[in-house]
């Protein structure tokens, strides 16, 4: 099943069929944004060519161009596990994080506290940290540095200042750890805090369901898995209708578009649309795997969702699980950073190598056509805390469906020849 998984799943990215210096390309960055299949490409083009309006006007293409919207929105609730009115659009995560987070300021009073952690990219910590000015003190809670978790005690005890806001990763972008977001919501809610959730790397990676997790807010980044760069957050209804955000007159004042500002990015909205049915199709063609309503995959799009993302959960863990043996196999000169064997994560794996900083093992990497991001991938706090700010940070490794076996191995062989880094960094430097 995975052989023809992958075959199908490659055939569908015309990105996949670049060289460089006479080798093909192999994107290993996933977690800085997944490659597009043609089916994205061609809602976006579908989009331009034949709906472009804005919205609110009588012609057909503005009705068009309003029902594609509501039609992202439906499929963003098949996604998330919650209802249309409860799916919000925006620039990007980062934006999204920002209004909210000036949103919620509005009900804190000063001397309030908001919760956020180490192992949290800057998204979802500058937003928050930023209500400082406002008088609300901002609390980090600790990552354990030896299994790059989140430090269950230290949230414990921060937890009894009571917190407004916990803001917390499902998985880290930064080394791959999954989070049990399900029990620190829990915890979040009986201390009283609202719980926001930054899936942005999770997404890509497993199914959300907002109604399981009890989440309150959680937003990720369609451009993640296989979309176009957009934000799309999961606000529950009931805290977002009590919410007084930034707004202008323009805006209708109800949930979903109260948070939304100005002119939606229409095309990419097309996109995100396209890339969660693309992921629905895998589900129909190559899963068999969901845990959503009874009903079976034909009749389900959130099932269809699921099977998909489990399908392609399987394909990324097998290699992941390779990859990991193979680099501490053959090359010693590697340590790997991020959960121990045998707990949750996903199939983004950082390493730095001795005698190199990271920065130049990626440009050595990408100079034999294997894309790898070299720095500290605005994971800032956690890449400081494990001692590595000062040395150029991590070498990030993100396997993606589209990503073979055959292509790891030719970054092991790359990871493992010393000789030709060392011959690239010096011709680089001389
Ligand atoms: C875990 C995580 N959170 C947040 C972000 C920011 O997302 P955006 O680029 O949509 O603002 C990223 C981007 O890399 C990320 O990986």
């Amino acid at each position: 099943m995975n052989d023809q998984l992958f075959e199908y799943v490659r055939k569908q990215f015309p990105a996949l069929k670049r060289e460089i210096n006479g080798y093909p390309v192999a994107y290993l960055d996933g977690p800085g944004g997944y490659q597009v299949p043609e089916c994205v490409i061609a809602a976006v083009n579908h989009y331009f060519v034949n709906m472009n309006a804005n919205v609110g006007h009588q012609f057909e293409t503005a009705q068009n161009t309003s029902a594609m919207i509501q039609a992202a929105r439906g499929i963003f609730a098949d996604f998330f596990n919650c209802s249309w009115d409860e799916v919000v659009f925006g620039a990007n995560m980062t934006t999204l994080n920002f209004a909210l987070a000036q949103a919620l300021v509005r009900q804190m009073a000063p001397g309030d506290t908001v919760l956020i952690t180490e192992l949290d990219h800057e998204a979802n910590r500058g937003p928050w940290l930023q209500l400082q000015d406002r008088g609300i003190e901002v609390e980090d809670v600790a990552m354990d540095i030896n299994t790059c978790t989140l430090a269950m005690e230290d949230f414990r005890k921060k937890l009894l200042k009571k917190p407004k806001v916990v803001a917390v990763n499902y998985a880290s972008n930064g080394v791959g750890t999954i989070s049990d977001v399900q029990k620190i919501i829990q915890m979040s809610h009986a201390a009283g805090a609202i719980a926001v959730v930054d899936a942005v790397h999770y997404a890509a990676h497993g199914p959300l369901d907002v109604k399981k997790l009890d989440a309150d807010f959680l937003l990720c980044s369609a451009y993640k898995f296989f979309g176009p760069h957009i934000g799309v957050m999961y606000a529950k209804k009931e805290l977002l209708s009590k919410l007084t955000p930034l707004n202008l007159r323009t805006q209708q004042q109800a949930p979903p578009y109260m948070i939304e500002t100005g002119t939606l990015h229409h095309e990419g909205i097309a996109g995100a649309l396209a890339a969660v049915e693309f992921i629905a199709d895998i589900g129909l063609k190559f899963g068999n795997e969901f845990d959503g309503p009874s009903g079976d995959l034909k009749d389900s799009r959130r099932n269809q969702i699921l099977a998909g993302l489990w399908a392609f959960e399987k394909y990324e863990m097998t290699l992941t699980g390779y990859l990991i043996e193979a680099i501490t196999a053959h090359v010693p000169k590697a340590t790997i950073y991020g959960p121990i064997a045998g707990q949750p994560r996903t199939s983004t794996v950082s390493l730095t190598y001795k005698g190199y900083s990271a920065d130049q093992v990626a440009r050595y990497l990408g100079s034999r056509g294997l894309f790898v991001w070299g720095g500290h991938f605005y994971a800032i706090r956690l890449v400081e805390k494990l001692g590595l700010l000062d040395r150029g940070g991590l070498v990030r490794i993100g396997i993606a469906p589209y990503n073979s076996g055959s292509e790891l191995d030719r970054l092991i062989d790359a990871l493992s020849d010393e000789d030709a880094l060392k011959r690239f960094v010096e011709r680089k430097s001389s």
